[in-house]
C-alpha cells in the first residue's frame, strides 16, 4: 500500500472544523488503500513563541484529537514529530540545497513576517517550509493529504525532491498533494473570504472540535451571510451561505444541489439551526472521546511511542542513505 504523510501543528488548545474537514475527515478515509503516517508537528510550533507547559499538553491533546476523528493506530503510526530526530537532521539537508529566494517566495512566510514586522520574525519561520519538506520526504510518501493552504509548501517539496535526486542519485519518492476541493478551504464564520484558522484575530468566526456545543450553536447561529434571502451556492456573491453548505453538505453527506433544492424557498435561519445541530452532532462526541483519552494519558503515551518506533525504523534507515549520498563520513 503507498505511503502517505501528514501533521499538524499543535499551535492551539483544540483543533478547528477547518482542520477537521479539510485534513482529519481525510486522514481517516484514506487508512484503508494507504499505509499512513500521521505526525503531530511539535518543531514547527516553536516557531510561535508559546508557554512549554501548554506546548507539551497541546501536543497530547491534538494526538488525542487525531484519535477523536477515527484515526486507528493499528493501522496508523500516530507520533509526534521531535520523537523522530531525522526529521531536524534532513532539514538541515534540504536546507543546503535549498535557494534563499526560493524559500522567500513561500506566501505563508510572508504572511507570518509581515505580521510580526522584519526583526520580531524569526529564522524558523523561514525554514519552516523545508522542516515541512523532510517530514514527508523522509518516509517516501506518495500522497500528502492537506488543505488549500498547503499547496505551495507541497510543491516546495517536489521541486527539493527531484533536485536531490538529480544531483545526488534517485534518494527520495516526489510526492504528490491530496486536496479534496469541496473541503480544502473552510472558511472564517465571521469573515467568509478568509481561512478559518487559529490566528484569526477574532475567534468568534472558528468553531473548536472541542469546544462547548453551546458555542459551537451560537457561532454557526450567528454565522455572517448576506442581504439576499436565498439559499443557494454561489462563491463569489455569497461567500457566507457557500461556506454553510459546504461545511453541511461535508457533514450531513449531503450533495450540495440536494441542499439547495432542501432549503428552496426557506429562510437563511432555518439552514443555520439545522446546521447547528448537525456540527454540535459531530463536535459533542469527538469532544467526549477525546476528553477520554486524555484522562488516560498513559495509554495515549504508549501509542505515540509504539508510532514513534514504526516511524523512526523508516527514518533511520533514510537518514543513512541521504548522508550517504552527499558525503557525509559515516561513524566507524
Ligand atoms: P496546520 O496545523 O496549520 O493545519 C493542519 C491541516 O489543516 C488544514 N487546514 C484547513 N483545511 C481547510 N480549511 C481550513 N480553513 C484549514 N485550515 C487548516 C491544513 O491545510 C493542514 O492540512 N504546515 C502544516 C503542518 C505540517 C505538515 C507537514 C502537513 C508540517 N509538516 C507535512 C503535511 C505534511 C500546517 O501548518 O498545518
Amino acid at each position: 500500500r503507498p505511503r502517505l504523510f501528514s501533521g499538524m501543528q499543535p499551535t492551539s488548545d483544540s483543533l478547528h472544523l477547518g482542520n477537521y474537514l479539510g485534513a482529519l475527515v481525510q486522514w481517516v478515509a484514506m487508512q484503508e488503500q494507504f499505509d499512513p503516517i500521521y505526525c503531530v508537528v511539535d518543531l514547527h510550533s516553536l516557531t510561535l513563541d508559546t508557554d512549554p507547559k501548554v506546548l507539551r499538553q497541546r501536543t497530547r491533546v491534538t494526538a488525542a484529537q487525531y484519535l477523536a476523528g477515527g484515526i486507528d493506530p493499528a493501522r496508523s503510526a500516530v507520533f509526534v514529530q521531535s520523537h523522530v530526530a531525522g526529521h531536524s537532521q534532513l532539514a538541515w539537508v534540504l536546507s543546503c540545497i535549498t535557494g534563499f529566494g526560493e524559500a522567500a517566495r513561500m506566501t505563508q512566510f510572508k504572511d507570518k513576517s509581515a505580521r510580526h514586522g522584519q526583526d520580531g520574525a524569526n529564522v524558523g519561520l523561514f525554514t519552516y517550509p523545508i522542516l515541512m519538506a523532510a517530514d514527508i520526504l523522509l518516509y517516501d510518501a506518495a500522497k500528502v493529504p492537506v488543505g488549500e493552504d498547503q499547496r505551495q509548501h507541497l510543491e516546495l517539496t517536489r521541486n527539493l525532491a527531484q533536485r536531490f535526486n538529480s544531483r545526488f542519485g534517485q534518494t527520495f519518492v516526489v510526492p504528490e498533494p491530496y486536496i479534496v476541493k469541496a473541503t480544502a478551504k473552510i472558511t472564517d464564520l465571521q469573515e467568509p473570504t478568509a481561512k478559518m484558522s487559529k490566528s484569526a484575530e477574532s475567534q468568534n468566526g472558528v468553531i473548536d472540535m472541542l469546544a462547548d456545543p453551546k458555542v459551537v450553536a451560537k457561532r454557526i447561529r450567528s454565522a455572517v451571510t448576506d442581504t439576499e434571502r436565498e439559499i443557494r451556492f454561489d462563491e463569489e456573491a455569497k461567500p457566507g451561505i457557500a461556506n454553510l453548505l459546504r461545511i453541511y453538505s461535508a457533514l450531513a453527506g449531503e450533495s450540495i444541489p440536494e441542499l439547495e433544492e432542501r432549503y428552496a424557498g426557506k429562510g437563511y435561519g432555518d439552514l443555520k439551526k439545522d446546521l447547528a445541530e448537525v456540527v454540535v452532532g459531530v463536535v459533542e462526541p469527538f469532544r467526549a472521546r477525546a476528553l477520554a483519552l486524555l484522562d488516560d494519558p498513559a495509554e495515549l503515551d504508549r501509542i505515540l511511542a509504539d508510532g514513534a518506533d514504526r516511524a523512526r525504523q523508516l527514518a533511520e534507515v533514510k537518514m543513512a542513505r541521504v548522508y550517504d549520498r552527499v558525503g557525509i563520513l559515516a561513524p566507524q
